[in-house]
């Protein structure tokens, strides 16, 4: 019998910043889900990839001064490393600068432009760089994106547009009609009431100020706008309007887009719309999950607070990592990373309840059986509590997989799990080794322990594979397929257990939390000073004309020392000072008044241009001008400091 197809998806991830804990989620929980539907005997197919084009890539890549195709080749092998860190295991890997994506996108366009769905005008708005997404004046919140809340940027072009108000109505009805097409169903209500209902504008759909995207071929200077570029990749990769392996009828219509919910009006509006232009099915489901927050807030890049799930790879395993990410996000709503939970929830779910059940169950088959585990001989009843949990479990997991709710389903092998520690205490399998004849009800406890774990390996595989084929080295488990849950037996009595160590050495958390806020600290420095640098940053002022050294030693420079100073009064920049130049006392009038106190003056050394022709300002006499050095907007300023030398020395 052939399998069922089963197709889901991640968002493609720009390549514009290194990925952090929060936004390796999406793509973890996916595959969670597919290696899930994979057990449970699917056909699937999980897409993951990148999405390169747009002007916020464009932009990285000049400040970096590299080509937009060399910066994202090189961010595009990261991710890919990322994934592979991660134990994620998709089926392909679009990238939307791949040739069969780019052609399947210019013949979209041109496909919805003959078709009268598109239209040429001229965009005048706003638009977010950082979201590349477009929003009018009353849409944006105070110049500030209101996805994002970054600064939009006012953008005026010749566009092309897409006539999305002519599928509103079929789209309310569909999303009205098909509870389960857009999920969690608050997310539904708010797609509906803030976007659909009020009316919906037409899209611009093509830029002409930049030139990294998929070209309108039929009229050079446009490029397809990035997010109608992007949408497309769910098709694309099924060979949807290119020349590649058509899978189309196969897997399409998706069975779920997995996205964050900051996407997910990208993908129930415009998405739904373009699919009913092309005449295709709509996606059987959108699921916009929640976040990963930190206790102050989201991560930032800027802020430095940004976890890097490589560095908790390595101090803790991948396993740790897969496990909170999939079990701390609730379903539907925001989730809390915090390096005290994260190492807390390692040591009591994985450490304590896990890793031990597996040690003390290999170690017991080890003293007592001699490494080989017992055939059942003795059954009472407390064993009936334990077999009826392991067999109802795999059902309980699955329904809570169908509806994407992941922590339950991990939830409920936990549920298993310390349900098979309570049975070591209820059974006391230290104290029936002490005696010969209760060797064969010890026989029964042991199996019944090996064959729980046997379950939970099955069990937990699709989310944390390498802590399953671990259970499964030690207890040299083989029966692995999801139909061998059917019934409490598949551990074959006689197999020799490997004692290989511990799965998850317990973790010492006050050494542990030091050293990571250690790491955090660091890098929120690092953060800091990238930041300042960023902040200096300013336009050069051009060099002025060339002039000889016989034209600079027509200028007098001295050192002088401020003598008094004082405001002036309704000049708010001035302040005025006298000065001593070797004996001789001027009066200066100088506008640094915004940046230092008149006390803080008194007493400082300071360099005067001593020649300069006299002027009066604001009715007082200023005999020369103290140097200084200020940025383009004044913002800062310091005066040159000569040291302390003699006043009337010269500066040269
Ligand atoms: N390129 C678009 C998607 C186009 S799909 C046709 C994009 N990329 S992204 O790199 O910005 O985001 C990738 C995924 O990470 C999204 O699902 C986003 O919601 C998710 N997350 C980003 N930060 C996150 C958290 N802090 N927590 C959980 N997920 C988060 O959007």
């Amino acid at each position: 019998m052939s399998k069922k197809p089963y197709y889901i998806t991640t968002p493609i991830y720009y390549p514009s910043a290194k990925l952090h804990i929060g936004n390796t989620y999406t793509t973890v929980a996916a595959d969670a889900v597919a290696r899930f539907k994979r057990l449970t005997g699917y056909d699937v197919m999980f897409l993951t990839g990148s999405d390169e084009h747009g002007q916020k890539i464009q932009r990285i890549a000049e400040e970096k001064g590299v080509t937009p195709k060399a910066y994202v080749d090189e961010i595009v092998e990261g991710i890919k490393e990322l994934w592979n860190i991660m134990d994620v295991k998709y089926d392909k890997f679009i990238r939307t600068t791949d040739e069969y994506h780019m052609d399947s996108v210019k013949a979209i366009f041109k496909k919805l432009y003959d078709q009268g769905d598109i239209y040429k005008s001229s965009y005048e708005g706003l638009y977010c760089t950082p979201c590349e997404s477009f929003w009018t004046e009353t849409q944006a919140v105070d110049g500030k994106c209101p996805d994002c809340g970054r600064p939009v940027e006012k953008a005026k072009e010749e566009s092309y547009f897409f006539k999305m108000s002519k599928y509103a109505d079929k789209l309310i009805e569909y999303i009205e009609t098909h509870p389960e097409f857009i999920q969690p169903e608050s997310r539904k209500n708010e797609m509906l009431n803030n976007f659909l209902k009020p009316g919906l504008q037409d899209l611009c759909i093509s830029r002409t100020s930049f030139d990294w995207g998929v070209p309108v071929e039929f009229d050079p200077g446009h490029v397809v706008y990035v997010w109608i570029d992007a949408l497309s990749n769910y098709i694309t990769a099924l060979g949807a309007f290119n020349n590649e392996e058509n899978l189309m009828e196969k897997y399409w219509p998706a069975d779920v887009h997995l996205i964050g919910k900051d996407i997910l009006r990208f993908h129930t509006i415009y998405w739904p719309i373009m699919l009913m232009a092309l005449d295709l099915p709509l996606p059987k489901q959108v699921f916009g999950h929640g976040w990963l927050m930190l206790e102050g807030g989201k991560m930032s890049k800027s802020k430095g607070n940004i976890v890097d799930p490589v560095m908790l790879v390595n101090h803790f395993g991948v396993d740790a990592v897969r496990y909170y990410l999939l079990h701390e996000i609730p379903f539907g709503a925001d989730g809390i990373f915090s390096n005290e939970i994260f190492i807390k929830k390692t040591n009591s779910d994985l450490a304590n309840d896990l890793g031990n059940l597996v040690s003390r169950t290999v170690t017991m088959i080890d003293k007592y059986f001699d490494g080989h585990i017992p055939a059942p001989v003795i059954k009472e009843a407390v064993d009936d509590e334990l077999i009826t949990l392991a067999l109802k479990t795999p059902k309980l997991v699955e329904e809570a997989i169908d509806d994407l709710r992941i922590p339950q389903a991990l939830d409920h092998i936990w549920a298993l799990i310390r349900r098979t520690n309570k049975f070591i205490d209820e059974t006391e399998p230290w104290v029936l080794g002490k005696d010969e004849e209760k060797k064969d009800r010890l026989a029964t406890v042991l199996y019944n322990l090996a064959e729980a774990l046997r379950f939970t390996s099955v069990l937990v595989s699709a989310f944390l594979p390498k802590t399953s084929e671990r259970i499964n080295e030690q207890l040299n488990v083989d029966l692995t397929t999801w139909d061998s849950l059917a019934s409490f037996d598949g551990t074959q009595a006689g197999t020799k257990v490997n004692k290989t160590g511990v799965i998850f050495p317990r973790i010492d958390v006050e050494k542990k939390l030091e050293e990571l806020n250690k790491i955090a600290e660091e890098q929120r420095l690092v953060a800091q000073v990238a930041q300042e640098a960023v902040e200096e940053v300013q336009e050069m002022t051009p060099i002025k004309e060339e002039i000889t050294i016989d034209d600079f030693e027509k200028i007098d420079l001295r050192v002088v020392k401020v003598l008094e100073c004082e405001p002036i009064k309704k000049a708010k920049k001035l302040l005025k000072l006298k000065v001593d130049l070797g004996g001789e006392v001027r009066q200066v009038v100088s506008g640094i008044a915004c940046h230092y106190k008149p006390e803080e003056l008194v007493g400082k050394y300071v360099v005067l241009v001593a020649n300069l022709k006299p002027v009066t300002l604001r009715g007082e006499l200023s005999q020369g001008m103290i140097l200084a050095a200020s940025t383009n907007d004044d913002s800062k300023l310091f005066l040159a400091d000569p040291g302390k030398l003699p006043t009337g020395s010269v500066v040269r």
